[in-house]
Formats: structure tokens, C-alpha cells, sequence
């Protein structure tokens, strides 16, 4: 008998943490910029197709795999594969929903310890004296390490606050569960909402900041994130972007999900859970996260200049562009410290949620205790980390975004439905779905499941690999220097894939001397 395993406090706190996973940086800095880059409200239709015919599905499908795992004891997919095929490689299998969230997780902590390092500058209105964009990406690349400049004269700054983020982090992970992660969800999710609801009222209010530029204000700004451009549906590339955008924001195809939803009752549901996670996580999303940062930028730079702030990326919009609008209005201080408070909150909600799964690894299948285990991985973590923070500038965090963050989680996702849809069996598998639901599923998604998002997620990979995955291989446009880094990055990938494979065979052998007579 598997022993007694932790399970969430209350529905509404569980819906919080699901969504705390969801809504991340991807809602607030990721969405914008893959919608202003691939043809605005046009962007919206593929982007609505993958939700229903991948986002949608994949949620029901990895609770289910994941309170149908925790029912066996297992909260990370190795065990959850392992209960649904008795099969020997579906162990091995499940060790890419370990390697997926660990990897992200290791880029995506510095990350949020940026906007955590941001929100306090803002406060103490460190960057207010630039107020131009070469000034501000000095700012930001002279705390990253990357340029000398006048505000950092090292990376110290920013390595203390990657540990002190981290630290945060792994302390929350380690109180459990309920009094962990389910407390910060209640706490960090109420806020994120406010803060986020505040900057969008701001937002609408400006007007027309720059009354000698009559054509910059919000409503260009809104038209600019939601005029359909359909000339930009003919190319494959925005499908592929959509397709990745859903995947990221709703955090599926990473073993996240699977690992909250296995600290279900047995027949709690998660039909309705499933649905109204995802709804919140595309609310926070395309609602809060498409009004903030583009729409301003248009209100203050007009809309050729946004199209280049969204052509430099991430975080480009988010650490040089909003800073700059933030030294122009009233009160700036207090809006950006609210701008980098809600992306640290989004952050940490979902940092918490990559870790849990690998947390629960350890835990489940070597027995370790939950202190112990998160001990292990807080270590770990901040030794790989290490190469994230010193080789930013050359290229080791965009190498692990496309390979764990992109690419992986369509291998992983279409190895988990054709898993739970073909081998479990797709009866089994919709009984289990609808099992203790709340809502009527319609049944026009089991179709969906077995055979549409497997389609989709052939052809994207197929679409992927040709488009992105062999020139990404090949560094093809990588210049000389950076290749040692990129090297690097993908020997810690590689490195760690392997180290997951073996100890899932350990775990696996200790088991089977465990059951000899
Ligand atoms: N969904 C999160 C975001 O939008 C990212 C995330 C990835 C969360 C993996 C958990 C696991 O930022």
C-alpha cells in the first residue's frame, strides 16, 4: 500500500495554485511580444485553435494522468507512465516530464530574480536618470554582467539576488504542500490580480501621453495588439508560435500539472478544476497581460517603434521599454514597482510548480524525506544555475528555452497522449477524465483527444524539427564565440537527461529487491 500522501487544503486553494503554476513571466512578457511579432489580433485565431484542439485537451488529460498516478503513490511521471503501461520504457519515458521542468526551471529562477532585483530598483528609483533606450539597456545589461556601465560595476548584485530568489523559493517548497505552496498561491495570486488590474486601469487612462504625437495613445495601442493582419495566417511560422505560446503559458507538456494534480482525492474532479485553471490562466493572459505592456509602449514611442521594441523580444519590452515609460509618469516609482512585484509573484508561482515535480521524484521513489528532498534539489539547482548567470551573453539561457521550453514540451506532450489515449486506452482514459467531474465534458473531446492533438502535435514537431530544430542543432547565424557556451548549455541538458534516466533505474531496481520475497 502506498503510503499516506499530502493532498491540497481547500478547492478554492488548489485552483490558486494550478493557476499560480499557469501564469508565470510567459502571461505578462512572452504573450505580448508573440503577438505583436506575429501579426496581432490574427495571432488570436491560431492561438484560439491551440488552445481548444491542445491547451484545452492536454490540461484534462495531464490532471487525469496525474490524480490517476497519485492514487499509486506517484507525484512525478516516471511512476504515472509506469501505472499506465506496464511496460519497460515507460519509466524512461516519464523521465522527460522530470527533464522538462528542471531545465526550465534553472533558467526561468534568474529570470525572476530579475524582476524581483527590478521591483526594488524601481522603488528606490535607481534607473530614473535614463530615460533613453541605449541608457536603459545599459542599465539592464550592466546588472546581467554583460557591459560595463555606470549603475553596476559587477554581477554581484545580481548573483546575490539569483540565490536569494532561489533560497526564497526552495524555504516556500519546503514548508509543504498546503502551508508552502498552496499559502503563497493565496496570498501571491489575489495580489497578482490587483496589481495587474491597477496597471491596466493606468494604462487606459494615459490617453494621449504626447500630445505633439496625436496617433500615439492606448486605443492605437490596443488596435495595434487585436487588428487582425490575416495576411500572416499563410505562414507556418505564427502557427508554430501559437502552438508554443499555449504549451508555455498553461504550463502543459512539462509534468507540472501532472505533479500538482497528483495530490487529488481519488475522485475529486478535474473537469471543471482543469477548465477554469485554464480559463484563468487565458484571461490573465490575453485580457490583462495584451493590455499592458504593448499598448503602452505605443502610447509612448508610437507604433514603428513598438514593432522594433517587440522585434528585440522579452525582455527588452519588459526591462528596458516599461522602465523608460515609468521615469515619464507621475508616481512612476510606485507603477514599477508594482510592473516588477506582479512578474515576480507570476514568477515565483510557477518556478515552486517546475520544482515540485522532480521534489516529488525523490521523494515517491527513493523515499527521501520531503525536507531532504528539497534540500537536494535547491543544491542542484543552484549549481547549474551557475553557467545560466555567466554565460547570458552567450547564448546558454536561449539554448535551454528552445530545447526545454519549446521543443521538449511538444516531444513530451504527444508521448503522454499517445501513452493515456492508445496504450492506457482511450475508454479507460475518458472514463477517467469524467470520473467525480463537476461538469458535463462533451464528448466531442475524447474525438479531440485521441486523434486531433496527436495530429497537431505531429505536425508541429514535424514543422518544428525542419524549421528550427536542425538549424538550432547546427548553430546555423550562431557567431564563433558563443559556441563553447552553447556547447555547454547542452551538455548540462544532456548531462541531467541522462542522470534522470538512471535514477529512475535505481529507483526501479531498489523497488524490485524491495518486492522479492
Ligand atoms: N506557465 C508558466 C508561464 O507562463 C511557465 C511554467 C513552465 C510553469 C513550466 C510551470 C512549469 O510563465
Amino acid at each position: 500500500m502506498p503510503k499516506q500522501r499530502a493532498s491540497w487544503g481547500t478547492r478554492i486553494g488548489l485552483i490558486l495554485a494550478v493557476a499560480g503554476n499557469a501564469i508565470g513571466l510567459g502571461n505578462f512578457l512572452r504573450f505580448p511580444v508573440q503577438a505583436a511579432q506575429n501579426g496581432g489580433g490574427a495571432f488570436m485565431i491560431p492561438y484560439f485553435t491551440a488552445f481548444i484542439l491542445l491547451g484545452i485537451p492536454l490540461m484534462w488529460l495531464e490532471w487525469a494522468i496525474g490524480r490517476h498516478g497519485g492514487k499509486y503513490g506517484h507525484g512525478s511521471t516516471p511512476g504515472m507512465f509506469d501505472v499506465l503501461w506496464k511496460n519497460k520504457v515507460a519509466k524512461y519515458l516519464g523521465a522527460l516530464g522530470l527533464w522538462n521542468s528542471a531545465v526550465i526551471l534553472i533558467y526561468y529562477s534568474y529570470i525572476e530574480s530579475w524582476t524581483l532585483g527590478f521591483s526594488i530598483f524601481s522603488a528606490l528609483k535607481l534607473y530614473f536618470d535614463e530615460t533613453t533606450f541605449d541608457g536603459m539597456r545599459n542599465f539592464l545589461q550592466s546588472y546581467q554582467g554583460l557591459v560595463p556601465g555606470d549603475h553596476f560595476d559587477s554581477i554581484l548584485p545580481a548573483y546575490v539576488l539569483m540565490a536569494v530568489v532561489l533560497g526564497l523559493n526552495f524555504w516556500i517548497l519546503a514548508q509543504g504542500l498546503t502551508k508552502g505552496i498552496e499559502k503563497l498561491a493565496k496570498i501571491a495570486m489575489p495580489a497578482l490580480f490587483l496589481f495587474a488590474i491597477v496597471l491596466v486601469v493606468r494604462v487606459f487612462t494615459l490617453g494621449t501621453p504626447d500630445p505633439s504625437h496625436p496617433d500615439w495613445n492606448v486605443t492605437n495601442g490596443l488596435a495595434f495588439i487585436w487588428n487582425p493582419d490575416f495576411s500572416q495566417l499563410s505562414s507556418a511560422k505564427v502557427w508554430l508560435a501559437a502552438a508554443g505560446q499555449i504549451f508555455f503559458t498553461l504550463s502543459v507538456g512539462m509534468g507540472s500539472i501532472q505533479a500538482y494534480a497528483s495530490y487529488l482525492r481519488e475522485k475529486d474532479d478535474i473537469a471543471l478544476s482543469g477548465l477554469t485553471t485554464s480559463a484563468t490562466n487565458e484571461f490573465a493572459e490575453v485580457v490583462l497581460g495584451g493590455s499592458i505592456a504593448i499598448p503602452v509602449a505605443v502610447a509612448f514611442f508610437g507604433l514603428a517603434q513598438t514593432r522594433e521594441i517587440a522585434a528585440g523580444g522579452a525582455f527588452n519590452l519588459g526591462f528596458v521599454s516599461m522602465p523608460i515609460i515609468f521615469t515619464k509618469i507621475p508616481v512612476g516609482p510606485l507603477f514599477g514597482t508594482l510592473w516588477f512585484l506582479l512578474l515576480f509573484f507570476a514568477g515565483i508561482t510557477s518556478s515552486v510548480a517546475m520544482a515540485q515535480p522532480v521534489i516529488a521524484f525523490l521523494q515517491d521513489e527513493f523515499g527521501v524525506s520531503h525536507k531532504k528532498a528539497t534540500m537536494i534539489v535547491a543544491l542542484v539547482t543552484l549549481v547549474c544555475i551557475q553557467p545560466v548567470v555567466f554565460f547570458l551573453g552567450q547564448g546558454f539561457l536561449d539554448e535551454m528555452d528552445f530545447w526545454a521550453g519549446t521543443f521538449g514540451l511538444a516531444v513530451f506532450a504527444l508521448v503522454e497522449t499517445l501513452i493515456f489515449m492508445w496504450i492506457f486506452g482511450a475508454d479507460r482514459a475518458w472514463a477517467e477524465i469524467k470520473l467525480g467531474a463537476d461538469i458535463r465534458v462533451p464528448s466531442i473531446f475524447k474525438f479531440i483527444l485521441k486523434y486531433v492533438t496527436p495530429l497537431y502535435l505531429l505536425f508541429i514537431l514535424a514543422m518544428w524539427t525542419f524549421q528550427q530544430a536542425v538549424p538550432t542543432l547546427l548553430m546555423k547565424g550562431v557567431p564563433q564565440e558563443n559556441q563553447p557556451s552553447i556547447w555547454g548549455s547542452r551538455a548540462l541538458m544532456a548531462g541531467l537527461l541522462v542522470a534522470f534516466v538512471v535514477l529512475i533505474r535505481f529507483a526501479w531496481q531498489r523497488r524490485d529487491l524491495r518486492q522479492r520475497p
